[in-house]
């Protein structure tokens, strides 16, 4: 039996990114030679799907929270090999939905794979609690701008009163420009509480989007794609060297 790590990957604000990184992290754990289930626990708005090109199925995790179907029933495996449960994005469905039982749908699978990893809602309502009550771990995305990072303090308290660990921040889309907040700014108001990766606002991510495709695999060596790589080194103790000449010239 391996020892699943069940990751939330949760924002305060909306649009900052954690599909992206949901979808993107996933493949490139996938790749690392890591059993990977990703899962859209954002119910009202889910968009992982369609993130992975798969966006109409007859049946998704809505079933499964309708207690109709388990959640073998809806999990598809992607080209490569990451699995993914979907939402479904038919407003219909969210009928008779309890976002509650998640933690008990993942009970299962608990033993059986290296990483699932949780794409959440933005905010700190009921679905989002949901996702952080079925996450051992969570990882934490904002963008560098005030309000996303004093939202994403907000979440952090959020982790820390339901005990869960807090993994650290991603800070996405950063294209250090001098309305940004500065490097120092931010580590002064995230205090102790760790970044694990800066990842910068990047194009291919938008290329990569509209052809379905993770953004690791769209363009390997884009910028965005070599620190997405890197975090999921980090995170599953591998080494991953950017290549000198990728540093120079990107
Ligand atoms: N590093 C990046 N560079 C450029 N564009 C990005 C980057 N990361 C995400 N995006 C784009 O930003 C938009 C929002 O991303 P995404 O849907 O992943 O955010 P989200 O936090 O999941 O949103 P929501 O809160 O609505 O669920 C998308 O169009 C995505 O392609
Ligand atoms: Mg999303």
């Amino acid at each position: 039996m391996v020892k699943t790590k069940v990751i939330g990957i949760l924002s305060g604000k909306g649009g900052v990114g954690k599909t992206t990184l949901t979808f993107n992290l996933g493949t490139a754990l996938t790749d690392f030679g890591k059993n990977v289930l990703i899962i859209d626990g954002n119910l009202t708005t889910p968009n992982l799907g369609i993130h992975a090109g798969i966006p109409l199925y007859p049946k998704s995790l809505h079933d499964v929270l309708k207690g109709k179907v388990d959640i073998y029933d809806v999990m598809h495996v992607l080209p490569s090999s990451l699995k993914i449960v979907p939402a479904s994005i038919n407003i219909n469905d969210l009928k008779g939905v309890n976002p509650e039982f998640l933690a008990s749908s993942l009970k299962d699978l608990v033993g059986k794979l290296d990483y699932i990893l949780v794409d959440g809602s933005p905010g700190l309502g009921k679905e989002a609690l949901s996702v952080l009550k079925s996450s051992g771990e969570v990882i934490g995305v904002t963008t560098p701008e005030l309000p996303a990072l004093t939202d994403l303090l907000k979440s952090i308290r959020f982790v820390e009163e339901n005990e869960k660990e807090y993994l650290g921040g991603v800070i996405n889309m950063v294209e250090n420009k001098k309305y940004e907040p500065k490097k120092e700014q931010v580590a002064t108001l995230l205090g102790e509480l760790p970044i694990l990766k800066t990842i910068p606002y990047d194009k291919q991510v938008r290329y990569a989007l509209a052809k379905r495709m993770p953004v690791v695999h769209h363009k390997p060596y884009s910028k965005a794609s070599l620190k997405i790589k890197s975090l999921a080194a980090r995170l599953s103790g591998k080494e991953f060297k950017i290549p000198w000449y990728r540093k120079l010239f990107s």
